[in-house]
């Protein structure tokens, strides 16, 4: 194949032409692949490899720096031996590494610009776990459709998102990246974000490719440190970890992203059975896999590879099919093929799946499609703020509301607003901010200026601070433990205000990669601060700021009202401006379980009953001696401005065979005063398994409004596939026998029904 000259190929490929900008050639090939297979047809080796290695652009450094310096980067991308880039930012600097490729490669295959887009591009959305937490997929999918937008105005067409690893430790730093610890949910959100990214035809200039990530396990890691070891079995790789990634498959999301954990001794980036055998195998996906960065040099600190040239063996034959920032495939897999090391089926393979992305994409019709300045003069940023605002309301989750402190009255005249995060513009944004403009997000100070209005006197004081000095993407933030100096102001301002609105949690770069913590407590002087303000006011209000579960038992037992409001973006401050003052009614849920304990992590709501699940007379059984076992907010909960009663479930019929289906149905009502949205959720538990099956799993749930006094019946299908799990036959199938439905407003407080599958 390398001898083919370049004129035999284009004739018996049928003239396709090398630049295929020529539309009349473009038009007589039938579809994306023959396109694909001509161009491959026409392909050396060398620039099949090149389009498997992918370039950081140095703007933005979101991983270690590569060995290669910009001169060498830039004539390996005029020879056209580089597929795709990462970091490059901006319509003009895209457009000039296309061209590079475009007026001086033989090929002429457009790169693909990747970037990590995961909460909004310059208009930041909630952080993926906040954003989980509104259960509204309408508006995740919005969020995903305008951060496409804002990307390609700024020359970007594939983003590294949606995260969709299961996060079940408060300890991992990327847990704010993910949508928590349920299967099911994060399916439902993966599912929604590929359609907001990718709409319903990739070529459009405003859509951009997808990527789910990072496959698999990564969310597991043990102890919650950042690329640890991950050691879980088939079970739970089945039954918990694949599944959100089928979803994103099946939504047809354009690439996969591997991850840096090993699973029981297999670095994912070398894992057969889970990229070729699962993944491109059973699934029968055809997009392509980028590596994580640098994850296929790093086989050799796995311990498995003993140079970069067997990382890349392995990778390729695995199934990884783009080295990100690695070095490994440009400098070894000539080699390698040459060898015999590596059947060219795998890297035509690997080829193909880049070229049908960049045909899906409509890179070879128009290269330039993406890096169209006019993107930027349509947008309407204004807009942008509005959907984000609404987003991160949407967002909030009430934890607890004693003594009705919130909503704040009317008659309220003075309000003490504190803490570190409380005039903070920048935490707001939270990590993976993108191009999200420091400093730019409405603090949650000025939300509550503005919402209060000037007949209501704002006391501020900072009390402490939380980190000490520069903040970076890449180094680890100090964080204050010594200086008390604003305590006394603090204290002085609770004293003379009616509540005390305290605003703590984290600093945005507390969590996020490499940034995990044994400690899920409220980091520094906080914790003080707050005892302190205590003393002299009672009535709090707490709003947490923070990525991740903390650790508030303390707040909990003693402040009388919490709001989690994550790290909402850039209208933070107006949105938690909205629920403080009752504009809107929290409607939020949690995403995660947060403990009473970070002792008791990983905690998840699905977990197994084991063989001694409850209270014998003596300790011989499942639990700690000195906390409790549960929650201390389980998944699923958040509170109203009003109360919800559920009724008892209706069933439809109390056997089915799997054929049929069930109807069950349950009443809820607002027995309480204001108008109000509420999430119903469906779990169902296997009672007896060829394999031990959770104590229940979210099945489904749906988002209901109602106003005082009115009920609805909110009513679930349970179809047998509802039913199914991977067996001890290795295999997804129902299996007969009774099963509980479960329905309620979070995974704690249940309405339970039972029936058979014969
Ligand atoms: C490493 C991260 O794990 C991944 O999620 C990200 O997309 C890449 N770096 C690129 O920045």
């Amino acid at each position: 194949m390398r001898n083919f000259s370049l004129l035999t190929l284009c004739l018996l490929c049928g003239g396709i032409s090398l630049f295929a900008q020529n539309s009349k050639i473009q038009s007589s090939v039938k579809n994306v692949e023959t396109k694909v297979d001509s161009v491959l047809a026409m392909m050396t080796l060398e620039e099949k490899v090149g389009q498997l290695v992918q370039y950081n652009g140095s703007w933005d450094l979101t991983g270690p720096a590569s060995e290669l310096d910009g001169k060498q980067k830039e004539s390996n991308l005029k020879k056209g031996l580089v597929g795709s880039m990462l970091n490059v930012l901006s319509v003009d600097a895209t457009r000039e590494a296309q061209k590079m490729i475009m007026e001086n490669s033989r090929m002429k295959i457009p790169l693909i610009f990747g970037y990590d887009v995961i909460h909004g591009y310059k208009t930041i959305f909630p952080v993926p776990l906040g954003e989980t937490a509104s259960w509204d997929l309408e508006a995740m999918e919005k969020t995903a459709r305008i951060s496409a937008i804002e990307s390609v105005a700024n020359g970007i067409n594939w983003t590294f998102s949606p995260m969709i690893d299961i996060s079940r430790d408060a300890r991992w730093g990327r847990i704010m990246e993910s949508s928590g610890e349920d299967t099911y949910l994060t399916g439902q959100v993966a599912i929604a974000k590929v359609k907001g990214y990718q709409g319903d035809d990739l070529a459009d200039q405003l859509t951009i490719a997808a990527t789910a990530k990072h496959f698999a396990g990564y969310g597991l890691a043990e102890a919650g440190r950042d690329y640890n070891t991950v050691n879980i079995g088939e079970n739970v790789l089945h039954n918990v970890v694949l599944p959100p990634f089928k979803d994103a498959a099946d939504a047809g999301v354009a690439t996969f992203m591997n991850s840096f954990n090993e699973i029981d001794g297999i670095p994912s980036t070398g894992n057969k059975t889970l990229q070729r055998d699962i993944l491109k195998g059973a699934w029968n996906w055809d997009g392509f896999m980028v590596s994580d960065w640098g994850s296929i040099p790093e086989m050799i600190n796995h311990g498995v590879a003993k140079d970069k040239k067997q990382a890349a063996e392995i990778a390729i034959n695995a199934g990884s099919d783009m080295d990100m920032e690695g070095g490994a495939y440009e400098t070894s897999l000539v080699a390698l093929v040459n060898e015999g090391k590596v059947d060219i089926a795998n890297i035509n393979d690997a080829v193909k799946r880049v070229l049908r992305v960049k045909f899906m994409m409509g890179l070879f019709e128009d290269p330039y499609r993406y890096s169209d300045p006019n993107v930027a003069k349509n947008i309407s940023y204004k807009e942008h703020e509005a959907v984000a605002r609404d987003a991160a309301k949407k967002s909030i989750v009430l934890l607890k509301n004693e003594s009705s402190l919130l909503p704040i009255k009317s008659s309220v005249r003075s309000i003490a607003v504190i803490g570190p995060l409380a005039d903070d513009k920048d935490s707001p944004i939270g990590n993976w901010r993108a191009q999200g403009e420091a400093n730019s997000a409405v603090s949650v100070l000025e939300g509550i200026k503005s919402a209060a209005g000037k007949n209501v006197k704002i006391n501020y004081a900072q009390g402490t601070t939380l980190g000490v000095g520069e903040r970076s993407f890449l180094m680890p933030l100090e964080i204050n433990k010594t200086d008390r100096s604003g305590f006394s102001k603090a204290i002085e301002m609770a004293k003379k205000s009616e509540m005390v609105v305290m605003v703590l949690g984290e600093d945005a770069f507390q969590s996020g990669e490499g940034r995990s913590q044994a400690s899920i407590k409220l980091a520094g002087l906080q914790q003080e601060l707050l005892e302190e303000v205590f003393k002299v006011n009672k009535n709090i209000a707490l709003v947490l700021l923070n990525g991740r579960p903390l650790e508030i038992t303390w707040s909990a037992e003693n402040v009388p009202s919490i709001v989690e409001a994550w790290f909402l973006g850039t209208e933070s401050g107006n949105a938690i401006a909205d629920v403080l003052f009752g504009t809107y009614n929290p409607s939020g849920k949690l995403p995660v379980s947060f403990p009473r304990s970070v002792g008791q992590e990983p905690l998840y709501y699905n977990q197994k009953n084991t063989g001694r699940p409850s209270n014998a007379e003596h300790v011989t059984y499942s639990h700690y001696t000195d906390v409790a076992k549960d929650a201390l907010y389980p998944f699923g909960f958040g509170l109203s401005y009003t109360t919800f009663k559920y009724g008892d479930i209706a069933i439809s019929s109390e056997a089915m065979n799997a054929e049929e289906t069930l109807t069950v149905t349950i009443p809820v009502t607002n027995i309480g005063k204001v108008a109000g949205k509420e999430v119903v959720q469906l779990y169902l538990h296997d009672l007896v398994g060829t394999t031990t099956r959770p104590v229940k799993e979210l099945k489904g749930f749906e988002m209901i409004s109602l106003q005082p006094g009115e009920t609805k019946n909110v009513s679930f299908t349970i179809t047998e596939k509802m039913l199914q799990y991977y067996t001890a036959n290795k295999k997804w199938e129902s299996e007969v026998g009774d099963f509980d439905v479960m329905i309620g407003g979070n995974s704690k407080d249940l309405k339970k029904i039972t029936f058979s599958l014969n």
